[in-house]
């Protein structure tokens, strides 16, 4: 069987390696990819940004499943073009990826279905924004309605920053269209769970939940990240937990799309605050969480592409999924000036000594290959991440590849999944 990947990041590779297990798919495409990636599959150039470019590499290609990755694809349709031709595609159609495109849609749709999330205002205007400050205490949370690759999120420390970056926002100067509407929500305290469903449109079947680490620095310092590293492990969240999560949230939304005719189909991103309310949604994304899927797949013992073909086709069952008790754990290296600016082009060493660690798989994010050379190509460059019998053999052993691996600039936490060991 043909299958085609499309994206270039960690979570593609991890996607990648994962799907190359599976004894059915006989060649596995990816476009655009990367250096890793290319180690697993074929690579092949393609502009994410357009339908039409997509769709031309799929009529050469001809695959007999698809697999997005990133967010930008779905939103501009792609499922719903590919299904029109009759291409089996694993994802949701473009109105229902507006629950990750439109954070005011999101909003809106979580009070119809009464799903617990913190309270907001949605606003198209200053005076709108400046009339609903008076409802919140400060922190406010000030959201760009659009995708704003998690630049679109600010916590406001005063009533007149949080008017400045409105503003800011709705000038579209900010963000540019995705701003031009904004939501300002409640401040949440708690401990943030990635918690991610396969559906049907009907049917959703729990994936383990993991946790992501957003800011730059040690001790949850410094400004957000697209994820500087996550694990997963059995405890984590208890059952108990899960089928609340499954029974007040993932259910509800699912069973909310279809009720409103854009029936969800393909991975479900719920991101949570456990807060002392009880958990509440922050976030949706349509697609798989980056880094949280490398730890995720990791644990995975089952195929993935028997689950992709069951959402495709409605049959989505817990029963998909056979999990690991082994923990796992992702450290992301970044180039140095992440996420600000950074340098790339900068040679990379140990990358094979690192993928001899026991349980340890390195995948790549921004990089590339000249000569038999890898060079670093982005912000997120590697993820590392290491399996083990135990939550604290896994982080042992990705700190160990991490300190194997080299390149001018490199930045990672040392703290992943540390707060998890204390506990
Ligand atoms: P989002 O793009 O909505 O996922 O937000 C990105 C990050 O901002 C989240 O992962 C949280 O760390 C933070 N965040 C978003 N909404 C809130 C909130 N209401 N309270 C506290 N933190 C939030
Ligand atoms: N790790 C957060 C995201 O994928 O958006």
């Amino acid at each position: 069987m043909k299958v085609l990947v499309l994206g270039g990041g960690g979570r593609e590779h991890a996607l990648v390696w994962k799907l190359r297990k599976s004894a059915r798919i006989s060649q596995l495409y990816c476009a655009p990819g990367n250096a890793g990636i290319a180690e697993d599959a074929e690579c092949l150039p393609a502009d994410l940004k357009s339908v039409d470019s997509m769709v031309a590499l799929a009529t050469r290609l001809q695959p007999e499943l698809t697999v997005i990755g990133p967010e930008l694809p779905l939103t501009l349709g792609v499922v719903d073009e590919f299904t029109r031709r009759g291409w089996p595609i694993f994802g949701p159609t473009q109105v229902a990826a507006r629950l990750e495109s439109s954070k005011s849609f999101a909003k809106a749709f979580l009070q119809r279905h009464h799903i617990p999330t913190a309270p907001f205002a949605i606003c198209d205007s200053i005076e709108q924004v400046r009339n609903a400050l008076g409802h919140f205490h400060i922190p406010v949370v000030v959201k760009a309605d659009g995708l704003a690759a998690g630049k679109g999120v600010v916590i406001a420390n005063s009533k007149e920053e949080a008017v400045g970056l409105a503003a800011q926002m709705l000038s579209g100067k900010l963000l540019g269209e995705a701003g031009t509407r904004v939501v300002l929500e409640e401040c949440l305290k708690g401990d943030e769970l990635s918690f991610l469903v396969f559906s049907d449109g009907e049917r959703v079947a729990p994936l383990v939940a993991a946790q992501d680490h957003k800011r730059v620095g040690d001790g949850d310092s410094g400004p957000n990240t697209g994820g500087m590293g996550a694990y997963s492990t059995t405890d984590l969240i208890d059952v108990q937990l899960r089928d609340w999560l499954v029974h007040h949230i993932a259910r509800p939304v699912i069973a909310g799309m279809k009720a409103e005719g854009a029936e969800f189909k393909g991975v479900l991103y719920c991101g949570l605050m456990i807060t002392a309310r009880g958990p509440m949604v922050l976030e949706f994304n349509c697609r798989f969480g980056d880094p949280e899927t490398q730890p995720i797949l990791t644990r995975l013992d089952s195929d993935l592409l028997d689950a992709m073909e069951a959402s495709i086709e409605g049959r989505v069952s817990e029963g998909d999924f056979k999990w690991t008790t082994d923990a796992a754990v992702c450290v992301v290296m970044s180039s140095g000036g992440y996420p600000g600016t950074y340098e790339v082009g900068k040679p990379i060493t140990g990358l094979e000594e690192a993928d001899k660690v026991e349980g340890v798989k390195v995948f790549h994010a921004g990089t590339s290959r000249r000569e038999g050379v890898f060079y670093t190509a982005g912000g997120r460059v590697l993820g590392v991440t290491a399996r083990a019998g135990s939550l604290g053999m896994a982080i042992e052993r990705a700190y160990q590849a991490c300190a194997l691996i080299g390149f001018d600039g490199a930045h990672y936490r040392k703290d992943i999944a540390a707060k998890a060991l204390k506990k």
